[in-house]
């Protein structure tokens, strides 16, 4: 693929493997026939359209058109780029990769980021160190305690106690070889405004680290013991945490919102602790801020559908409802789940026990625009609509949020609805709903979904140049009789050329590959995914293969000639015939010889 790894360590990786056992981490796969079949991991479905090929090491979706080896299917469900994939995947197997030469600016900054991760790491112990000694700890540990926390949830997620001196921490961190400037870099300290020294961010506080998906301490978020304020000091952006992208405890409940093919989003770190250790696991936290794109994102490459469980105050807040739209944005079905008054999550689980939780709560929960309607209305503080004035108001608030729907039919559902409930023509919302729109600067118009539209595109392609393709993917021995033929710009699909370079140029090299080995040649996600799909199309045909290249090398030819046979017909019939004779005399000649090249290759 690329070259910051010599090809024979991508193979070896790519040996080390099993493509099947790899994929059914992510997705249950049963064996039929001689593929694999399972639920695609890419795309929300209820009938299998996914498949494994053991024998050929690739992956195919019939339904999102989602393919390739393993290195495409790592990058894809990690959302790592090829470097980070192999990277990982080298780690996983135990092959060590030769270290890529670093600009110096690189190699300073990849220094600083690890030296704050250990130092991050560090300071987790340490926390934790002061949370377990008698000495320091018991007042946090009881505190601990009577939130009802048990030991080995304080421990998976690596909760400590910073003590109450000023800076405790800042002299343990600099015992262990560490520079002021590091820790101030990690956010652990800050200088002392007297001129001199510096002091502990976090004093006499519970220590919850946050970690990436690398299980990596990238920050800390700590609470205060009693009713003082803040009630949470977070760590500051660093070189190594972006707030924006991450998930608090992502990292441990992934596993289980791909099983459940849901996520359940709470506010705060208790929330989430709190559920994890009774149970219910697929869950994270946004930390208090709404959304973002970036962890929509990441959401959305786990799960389908998102259930919001934030405070019953929060969960209606405007700054809340942009992250919902955000996550409906990004693909994912989000369900709104309602809290009693003044409650969060974590206090009803601690009363009435996480079964109840699910059941009352995550079970009940609305769609979200169901949710927003009915927010909407107990604003306004109405149980049925009986005046005019209650109505249009109803009517004004709720546009927005119907204009929102992209899809037709779930928009006619919506608008019948809110018809029946207060008594006015769906045309009558319609036209309103017009206004909405037009104000918005989108007249009326409905976008269409943005999707990965090649899986289609393919089906109009040419069907001589995909069968071509394909023979010389799996069988490279027909490639040079291809070659002879036709030039790579000859294909008429950008992809199919990259694809086509790189197949004749392993050629020319003499290169051989098998339909296992063949992707290692291609470094676009795109051309990867075309490869498979062509590979791991059954071949239908019953030719044979040298009549089959014959045939659609012939194809290729004659079509390329006759259309531009026609070109040339047009051009003609665009000319004057007295003006411009001798011009039309070349084209007729150019016709003919074309015309007779036609019918030369097809005998
Ligand atoms: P909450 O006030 O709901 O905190 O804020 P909580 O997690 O439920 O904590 P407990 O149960 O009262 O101990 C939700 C989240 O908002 C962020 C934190 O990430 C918190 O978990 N937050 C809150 C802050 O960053 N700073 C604050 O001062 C308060
Ligand atoms: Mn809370």
């Amino acid at each position: 693929m690329e070259n910051f790894v010599p090809e024979e360590t991508i193979e070896e990786i790519r040996q080390h493997f099993d493509l099947v056992e790899v994929i059914s981490n992510y997705t249950a796969l049963k064996k039929t026939g001689r593929n694999y079949m399972g639920l695609c991991p890419f795309h929300s479905e209820k009938t299998a359209s996914f498949t494994v090929s053991a024998e050929k090491q690739l992956y195919h979706c019939f339904g999102c058109g989602a393919g390739g080896n393993l290195f495409t299917f790592v990058m894809s469900v990690e959302n790592l780029n090829f470097r980070e994939a192999v990277t990982l995947l080298a780690e996983r197997a135990g092959i060590s990769l030769p270290e890529k030469p670093l600009s110096s600016g690189e190699k300073q900054f990849k220094a600083l980021k690890e030296e704050l991760l250990e130092i991050n790491e560090v300071s987790m112990k340490f926390f934790s160190g002061a949370l377990f000694s008698r000495k320091y700890g018991s007042e946090a540990l009881n505190y601990l305690r009577k939130r009802e926390l048990n030991d080995s949830t304080l421990k998976k997620f690596g909760i400590g106690y910073a003590l109450s001196f000023g800076d405790s921490l800042y002299r343990f961190l600099k015992k262990q070889g560490f520079s002021e400037d590091k820790m101030e870099k990690a956010g652990l300290i800050i200088p002392s405004s007297r001129g001199s020294g510096y002091y502990d961010r976090f004093r006499n506080r519970i220590m919850f680290p946050i970690f990436n998906q690398q299980n990596q301490v990238v920050g800390f978020g700590g609470r205060i013991l009693d009713q003082s304020q803040p009630k949470y000091l977070n760590s500051p952006e660093t070189p190594i945490y972006n707030k924006r992208k991450i998930l608090y405890a992502l990292n441990f409940s992934r596993y289980y919102i791909r099983e459940k093919d849901e996520a359940v989003i709470f506010e705060g770190y208790t929330d989430v602790i709190t559920a994890y250790q009774e149970g219910l696991k697929n869950c994270a936290a946004s930390l208090g801020t709404s959304l973002t794109e970036e962890q929509a994102e990441a959401l959305r490459r786990n799960t389908s559908t998102v259930v919001i469980a934030y405070d019953s105050d929060t969960a209606g807040e405007a700054a809340a409802w942009r992250g919902m739209d955000i996550l409906t944005k990004a693909g994912c079905r989000v369900k709104v789940a309602e809290l009693p008054e003044s409650m969060d999550p974590d206090e009803f689980i601690k009363k009435k026990g996480i079964r109840a939780f699910e059941k009352e709560i995550i079970e009940k929960s609305l769609p979200l625009i169901d949710y927003k309607l009915q927010k909407i209305q107990r604003d306004i503080g109405v149980t049925s609509f009986n005046n005019p004035e209650e109505k249009l108001l109803y009517i004004r608030k709720i546009m927005p949020v119907l204009a929102q729907i992209d899809n037709r039919v779930e928009l006619d559902v919506y608008l019948q609805k809110v018809s029946s409930q207060i008594e006015v023509q769906v045309s009558s919302l319609k036209l309103e709903l017009r206004k909405v729109r037009d104000t918005k600067g989108k007249p009326g118009s409905f976008r269409q979904k943005k999707t990965d539209d090649a899986a289609g595109k393919e089906f109009v392609l040419p069907a001589a140049e995909k069968e071509l393709l394909a023979m010389m993917l799996k069988y490279p021995q027909y490639t040079g009789e291809v070659k002879k033929w036709l030039k790579n710009t000859d294909f008429s699909y950008a992809p199919f050329r990259k694809i086509v370079d790189k197949l004749y140029e392993a050629a020319d090299q003499g290169k051989t590959y098998t339909e296992a080995d063949v992707s290692n040649l291609f470094t676009g996600l795109e051309e990867q995914r075309i490869a498979a799909a062509l590979i791991l199309e059954e071949e239908k045909n019953p030719d044979s293969r040298e009549k089959i290249i014959k045939d659609c090398i012939k194809k290729v030819k004659c079509s390329q000639l006759s259309s531009k046979r026609r070109e040339i017909e047009k051009e003609i019939s665009q000319l004057d015939k007295q003006q411009d004779g001798e011009k039309i005399k070349e084209l007729l000649v150019e016709w003919s010889e074309l015309k007779r090249l036609e019918k030369e290759f097809l005998l």
